[in-house]
């Protein structure tokens, strides 16, 4: 066995050709969000200018734009940019790309492009677009400068036919809020990527086994999803944390199945993946233990008043989001409740709170 390769010990235990669970961008293997996918679609296919993707980091905003691509109709032109540039002369090149003439046209319009000024580029681009629909997508919005937003603004407001989509963190409408609100008023079209259900985990899982040439969910079971579900809160990249280590888990032991068995046995080897490993624990079940660590009994509503207010962009969502979190740490039994008049009071276990000051 010793011998064996990776990719060997993959396929002798599961019939993988390589490891599922990689970090990468899968536009094809999406799942879930229905309804956020069919707002936006609905929206620009009405010819929708300003709309916005929000979601805290791993939520899946990249690959719901990606696929959003794969799937949107009616659009001549649709150009992904990864990241804002940070001066008015990326945004000239990239809106003058997206009409991408023909290379012979491209050739000799370079030279023009050095002619005209940004203040003209929206006339250019009408003028060469000619009536065509044009798609903009804009990921990593929170990262643009004050300056850079104004220029997108602008130019979207310029350039008939265009539509564009942004995609941030959720302090990136905070930033609009107080920075700019003309281009925040503008935004007629605002969805929120929060996690995934459980059987939308299941689909997850089962595509990327499926991906490397596996069958359904094997070697996981109801459980340990249910297990992966609870200990990641949903979040797209989590699971494939989650299941990442586990399978690497697996492969050490040479199992061939990942069942409540295999998660008690690895639990008893003080393997198991969450609980006992604070620093493994999602970053939101970490913040919320912080923060009861004082040894103080919280509301949920006094909890999501101690966390940075720009995690939240409204405060019915962190309350649902808190209580969630909440009740997976009580399942878990890292945090107790108790019912004080009328509200459900939270407390941390003792065992746990002295596991977070020591860390
Ligand atoms: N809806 C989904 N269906 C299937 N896989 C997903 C989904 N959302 C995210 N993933 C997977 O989870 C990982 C993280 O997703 P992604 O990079 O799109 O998140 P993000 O919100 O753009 O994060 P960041 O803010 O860090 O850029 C990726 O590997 C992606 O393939
Ligand atoms: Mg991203």
């Amino acid at each position: 066995m010793k011998n064996e390769s990776a990719s060997e010990r993959y396929m002798k235990l599961f019939g993988w050709e390589g490891s599922p669970f990689v970090f990468k961008i899968l536009p094809d293997l999406f799942v879930g969000y229905e309804s956020e996918m069919d707002s936006l679609t609905g929206s620009l296919c009405n010819g929708c200018k300003f709309s916005v993707i929000l979601g805290p980091t791993g939520s899946g905003k990249t690959t719901l734009m990606k696929n959003l691509i794969t799937k949107i109709q009616g659009y001549e032109r649709v150009f992904y940019v990864p990241k804002p540039p940070n001066d008015p002369d990326g945004w000239k090149r990239i809106f003058t790309e997206i009409v991408r003439p023909g290379v012979l046209r491209r050739l000799l319009s370079r030279g023009m492009m050095n002619d005209i000024t940004i203040y003209e580029v929206g006339e250019w681009v009408n003028k060469r677009s000619r009536g065509k629909r044009l798609l903009l997508l804009v990921d990593e919005a929170h990262e643009s400068s004050r300056e850079s937003l104004e220029w997108l603004r602008t130019l979207t407001d310029q350039v008939e036919n265009l539509s564009l989509v942004m995609a941030g963190l959720p302090v990136f409408e905070k930033r609009l809020m107080e920075e700019l609100e003309t281009f925040r008023r503008r935004i007629e079209t605002r969805v929120e990527l929060t996690n995934l259900t459980l059987n939308e985990t299941r689909e997850l899982i089962k595509k990327r086994v499926e991906w490397m040439g596996g069958e359904d969910v094997k070697p996981f079971t109801s459980s340990s999803i249910q297990y992966i579900f609870d200990k990641t809160n949903g979040f797209p990249r989590e699971i494939l944390r989650a299941c990442n280590e586990l399978v690497q888990n697996a492969l050490d032991k040479n199992v061939s199945s990942i069942d409540t068995d295999f998660l008690r046995e690895s639990e008893h080897h003080g393997k198991r993946v969450a609980i006992n490993n604070l620093e493994d624990l999602p970053y939101r079940q970490k913040s919320i233990l912080n923060i009861l660590s004082s040894g103080e009994d919280m509301t949920p509503t006094q909890i999501v008043k101690e966390i940075s207010p720009e995690e939240y962009s409204d405060s019915g969502n962190a309350v649902r989001s808190v209580n969630n979190i909440l009740r997976r740490l009580v399942r878990d039994k890292m945090v107790t409740r108790e019912r004080k008049g009328k509200a459900f009071k939270y407390r941390i276990s003792p065992k746990f709170q002295t596991m977070f000051i020591n860390t």
